[in-house]
């Protein structure tokens, strides 16, 4: 890496998406524009204002193609045309350009590993038969044992359970087995097929020609499979996992970055990448692959201070040779709200540990989530925020067994409460009974049930609000357009419950995540609190912004 272009770089302008803020829209969930309980890309189109207001630089919409939503739009079956649900590809296509006029850019989500197996590969790959070259873009395999009634592999699904399914050949006898790391109505493509490759290659350009600033890439270190299919040794060596990680995908992302550096102005590549290994996760943001990628890590680690301390200076210290920024993400459309994740005893997050009725006290939770919101937005990087967040929503907990969607939940039968508790319809307004998700003349309930005291959280209700979670983001973003520019960080000295840190122009954030109150430093100008202050100190679960 050339001096100068690290992590540590200090310029005055330096690429937008180095320290943007992007907000992610799971479209389904934002705003209803024509009343059949399901969001849209009018309704977004409605509330781009209300994005600019915020402070967004980008928006990150979740899978917004033609899906049969087995698993929330990521099986998608045609990769260049709009779910009819939401919309048409001239509405994208404007909502791109009259964003784009509010300084807003555009991140659609492209999901390499899987398609819909309502995609029009997967159908003919099944009508063509055992040996064709339709089938040859998937992993078409047959069983094991004398009949092949047994799966190729015991790989275990991210969303529990097989990960192969027995097809039925044209002659109505039991025929070869397919592979899907997630739901079955996800058939997994097969990345050694170079049509697969041209393919998504091709998507990529179909996107930025239509003025996408960027693609967030899913699951992205699934692609690739080991062909000889072995099973998953106890404790695969880096690279050795025969569906996780594969040395093959960096040439993959390769190809792409020079598709999105063929373009003139700087398109880029966002990866979803869930590796523990930080030196394995760095491989992926070298100069000539993705520019960023999801830091999940943060987002898993509990309310503690030594705990997101070392979560911070691992990040840091992962990113720092690679000269790519780190991103902060609190939550998303996959995990547990922050105000009841923090609300809990155990604070941290894991997919694993999720089950239902664990207690949160979601006071303490929203101000620790008011806090954590400081503390992010003032780390160096860029920094995502999922659609409610801002307006401090809870985890939806008590959804009828009967009206939950997630995939993760029925296939776990029924032990996980899933991921439909974060997607539940946003509160606009007090207007009607949707609180103003839909319009008043509703025709349709929304997909999703909502809270009784939804209204009460809404956007309209939030804005008189002063003291609000939305008043917080709203100040806090303004206040890191002007302040946190450059990557420059250093901690400063703090008893060992307080995260302090100098950012440029002395500016410092100083977070309390003990359980007394501590000195503020003096003399210092008090940019931004995260809660009320007690005259010099510091209180627990509090974040402020100092001028020092
Ligand atoms: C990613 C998405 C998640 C989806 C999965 C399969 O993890 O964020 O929502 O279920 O990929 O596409
Ligand atoms: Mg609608």
């Amino acid at each position: 890496m050339r001096p100068g272009a690290g992590g540590r770089r200090n310029v005055t302008n330096p690429p937008w998406w180095r320290n943007a803020v992007i907000y992610q829209v799971y479209v389904r969930s934002f705003a209803d524009s024509d009343g059949d309980g399901v969001g849209d890309l009018e309704g977004v189109r409605a509330r781009l204002g209300y994005l600019a207001d915020l402070g967004a630089d980008a928006i990150w919409f979740t899978p917004w193609y033609p899906s049969p939503m087995a698993d929330g739009g990521y099986d998608v079956a045609d990769y260049r045309s709009i779910e009819p649900a939401f919309g048409t590809l001239e509405q994208a296509e404007r909502l791109i350009v009259e964003a784009s006029g509010l300084g807003l850019r555009t991140i659609v989500d492209v999901v390499p590993n899987h398609v819909s197996s309502a995609h029009p590969w997967f159908v003919e790959a099944l009508a063509a038969g055992p040996g064709s070259p339709a089938r040859q873009k998937f992993w078409f395999h047959s069983g094991k044992g004398p009949d092949g009634g047994q799966m190729p592999t015991r790989w275990v699904s991210s969303f529990s359970g097989d990960t192969w399914t027995r097809t039925v050949n044209p002659d109505g006898r039991p025929g070869e087995w397919y592979l899907h790391l997630f739901t079955p109505q996800q058939p997994d493509l097969n990345w050694s097929n170079p049509q697969v490759r041209a393919e998504h290659e091709e998507i990529l350009r179909f996107w930025f020609d239509r003025g996408v600033a960027g693609v967030r890439i899913d699951s992205a270190a699934m692609p690739v499979k080991d062909p000889a299919l072995p099973e998953v040794p106890a404790r695969p060596e880096p690279g050795a996992h025969p569906f996780i990680d594969r040395d093959e995908l960096h040439d993959i992302y390769r190809a792409w970055r020079a598709v999105a550096d063929s373009y003139p102005d700087e398109r880029i590549l966002v990866g979803e990448l869930w590796l523990e290994d930080v030196e394995r996760f760095a491989r992926y943001l070298r100069p000539d692959e993705m520019h960023t990628a999801f830091n999940f890590d943060f987002m898993a680690r509990p309310w503690e201070a030594k705990e997101l301390r070392a979560s911070i200076e691992a990040t840091l210290a992962a990113h720092a040779p690679t000269g790519a920024p780190a991103t902060w993400v609190l939550s998303n459309h996959d995990v547990t709200r922050p105000v009841t994740r923090y609300g809990r005893a155990d604070s941290s997050f894991s997919f694993a540990a999720k089950r239902f009725g664990v207690p949160s006290d979601l006071d303490r939770g929203t101000r620790r989530a008011r806090a954590a919101a400081l503390l992010v937005a003032a780390l160096p990087g860029s920094l995502y925020i999922y659609q409610g967040d801002e307006l401090g929503l809870p985890e939806v907990e008590d959804i009828p067994a009967e009206r939950r969607q997630d995939p993760m939940h029925y296939r776990s039968g029924g032990r996980d409460p899933g991921r439909d508790g974060c997607r539940v319809p946003l509160p606009w307004s007090a207007s009607n009974p949707t609180a103003g998700f839909s319009p008043d003349a509703a025709i349709a309930e929304p997909w999703l049930p909502q809270p009784a005291d939804w209204a009460a959280r809404s956007v309209e209700q939030q804005e008189n609000e002063p003291d609000s979670m939305l008043a917080l983001y709203r100040a806090a973003l303004r206040t890191r357009r002007t302040e946190l520019l450059t990557d420059d960080f250093s901690w400063l000295t703090s008893s060992a419950d307080v995260l302090a840190f100098r950012r440029p122009a002395n500016f410092v954030c100083m977070v309390n995540l003990g359980t007394e109150p501590v000195p503020l430093p003096e003399p210092a100008e008090l940019l931004l609190a995260s809660g009320p202050l007690a005259e010099g100190f510091l209180p627990p679960d509090t974040a402020a912004w100092l001028r020092h």
